[in-house]
């Protein structure tokens, strides 16, 4: 149903909300903010949206900005980026981004159930954090809105937005419950530490208007924040027909508060594990029924939503369609949406002069030698160790390569202040110098390892000078650098070796697929890259550029949000592509 009382006029909105806003904030010594746009997946991803939407980002802006500061960079936000920003203390959202996030969930999620240190208090900040994205967005939403939140940092806030915009949530109960369970594991001071953070914890009463239950006798320190308090002394109720749903009553309330037909849509960017892994996880229930409050959620692979459904079954204990799962009267569509790239920004970054003449340099410097390129953020999840190994048993079983290819390997410091990152991290120090020191002589070494970000036009023509491209993760969601190599190699047609357990496998036809904990696999890979003659390198590369261009990220985006759009029944947002 159409939520702006029919006005066919008003222009449909957009919120997307992510952990981290595509705005990097920094200020100088003299005290002057700047302020600098990200170019990454989603943003370019959104592009074809925000030709026809009113468009709104909301998230964590990062920390260090002070209160006094926060009224001129939230107008410049608004104002310049369409971005509005949901702070967090320092320490909620470290609890909340290392803690649980990324030590608890992203190991998970990647098949690492051993790298898990699940601690209750990582868990109330995740709640907390997301109450807090929460509180944001439904201030800020309005009736007829689509909000698109992304990625497992957020996997609460569509049951705490839904929540928090219509009052009436039998799982905002059970979460309460959760918190309950989980404050007894915890030592006190970090409950208050935790929780006692942020001055807004027993605020949300403010939210509790119109037809909305109202518990004026909760235990102090008791969260407040959700609005389906059970009924008791001091309580009042809106008088709801009989056999009415969940969510029909949720849209009656949502209604009376100027906030009813909000759609809510899922995007994950990792994979989703099997059941068998995912069970593992102490507050699987929670997040599961964070989730389905949404009307549309998303993967990258049918795997991954495959996998889903069956831990909504066999966790939830609910029946599922192929397509979604019925939960209070709502059906939450469940789909497949591979992201991808924007392959024209490589292709055309690699015509400008500076990319060309650092390429010419390169080629120079590489001359009589083939070179392989990783480029990988810094994780355990990317297979470097693995990459290494791999190269390691090729050069001792083809020795007359040795000196005549190099493996550049480039590696992004990410998420250094978890403890698996820093143990990564020596172990890859330990191997490249290792591998360097028993093949390489004064004049070569074989592994070339930069621990750094590096420049898009550096990153271009790296890609454009490798002969092949190695990704060897464990896991991973999907692996946008198969992408890039691939669209930057029109000239050379290099070879895209694959890890089967990247979601890219599913969609990269043309590429070498390696198990990459089948060391000996993988080095013959390496050969059969290096080895593969002209024309069967460039039949694949075609296959494969055919595919990035066709399955970007624009027609990612907007595929979600028309289809999240056709589920509210309002017009779709343009052609995808
Ligand atoms: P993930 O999302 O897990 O980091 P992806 O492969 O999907 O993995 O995306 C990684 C992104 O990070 C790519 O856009 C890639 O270009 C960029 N990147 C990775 N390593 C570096 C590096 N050393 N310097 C610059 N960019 C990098
Ligand atoms: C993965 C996640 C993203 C995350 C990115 C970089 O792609 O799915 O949500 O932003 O890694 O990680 P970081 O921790 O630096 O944001």
């Amino acid at each position: 149903p159409q939520a702006d009382g029919g006005n066919d006029k008003k222009e449909q909105r957009l919120i997307v909300v992510s952990n981290r806003l595509p705005v990097t904030i920094s200020k100088d010594a003299n005290g002057e903010y700047h302020f600098k746009m990200s170019s990454g997946g989603l943003v370019s991803a959104l592009s074809g949206c925000k030709k026809t939407m009113s468009f709104t980002w909301i998230g964590w802006p990062g920390k260090d900005i002070p209160l006094a500061d926060r009224d001129h960079v939230n107008k410049r936000l608004l104002a310049e980026y369409n971005c509005y920003p949901v702070y967090l203390s320092d320490e909620l959202a470290d609890r909340h981004y290392n803690g649980f996030s990324n030590s608890i969930l992203w190991p998970l999620f990647h098949y690492h159930p051993g790298e898990m240190n699940f601690d209750a208090a990582h868990w109330l900040a995740y709640r907390e954090a997301n109450m807090r994205f929460a509180e944001v967005v439904s201030n800020f939403c309005q009736s007829g809105d689509m909000v698109w939140v992304q990625d497992y940092h957020l996997m609460l806030l569509p049951m705490l937005l839904r929540s928090m915009i219509s009052g009436e949530s039998a799982q905002g109960e059970m979460v309460r419950k959760e918190l309950g369970r989980v404050k007894e594991g915890v030592d006190d001071e970090v409950v208050k530490d935790v929780l006692g953070m942020q001055p807004g914890v027993a605020q949300s009463g403010e939210l509790d208007d119109e037809g909305v239950e109202i518990l004026d006798d909760v235990d102090e320190g008791e969260v407040l924040h959700m609005k389906d308090k059970p009924a008791g002394a001091g309580s009042r109720r809106p008088h709801f027909p009989r056999g009415l749903s969940t969510f029909q009553k949720q849209e009656m309330v949502a209604k009376e508060k100027g906030k009813d037909g909000i759609r809510i849509g899922f995007f994950l960017h990792t994979p989703f594990p099997s059941s068998e892994i995912y069970r593992v996880l102490p507050v699987r229930r929670e997040i599961l029924l964070g989730v389905l409050q949404c009307d549309l959620i998303g993967f990258h692979t049918y795997d991954y939503a495959r996998h889903f459904l069956s831990s909504c079954t066999r966790i939830l204990g609910l029946q599922t369609q192929p397509n979604g799962i019925e939960f209070e009267g709502r059906y939450a569509q469940v789909g497949t949406y591979p992201i991808g790239i924007e392959p024209m920004q490589f292709v055309e970054g690699l015509q400008k002069e500076k990319v060309q003449s650092r390429l010419k340099a390169l080629e120079t410097r590489f001359q009589g030698c083939k070179v392989i390129i990783g480029v990988d953020r810094l994780d355990y999840i990317k297979g470097i160790p693995q990459k290494l190994h791999a190269l390691e048993v090729f050069l001792t079983q083809h020795p007359e390569w040795i000196g005549k290819v190099v493996l550049v390997q480039l590696a992004i410091p990410s998420r250094q202040d978890v403890e698996e990152y820093q143990n990564l991290r020596a172990c890859v120090n330990e191997l490249v110098g290792r591998i360097n020191g028993r093949f390489g002589t004064v004049e070569f070494m074989p592994i070339h390892y930069l621990h750094k970000s590096v420049p898009f036009e550096e990153l271009t023509a790296m890609y454009a000078l490798a002969d092949a491209c190695l990704v060897t993760s464990t896991r991973d969601g999907m692996n946008l650098v198969a992408y890039e190599y691939i669209s930057s190699q029109s000239k050379r047609h290099g070879s895209m070796v694959l890890s089967e357990f990247a979601g890219a496998a599913q969609s990269l036809n043309g590429s070498i697929l390696i198990n990459p904990w089948d060391v000996q696999s993988t080095a013959d890979a390496i050969h059969q890259a290096l080895e593969m003659g002209p024309e069967q390198r460039k039949s694949n590369w075609q296959k494969l550029f055919n595919y990035v261009s066709k399955y970007t990220a624009e027609a990612w985006g907007t595929t979600f949000v028309n289809e999240l759009t056709r589920l509210s029944g309002l017009p779709p947002a343009g052609p995808a592509g």
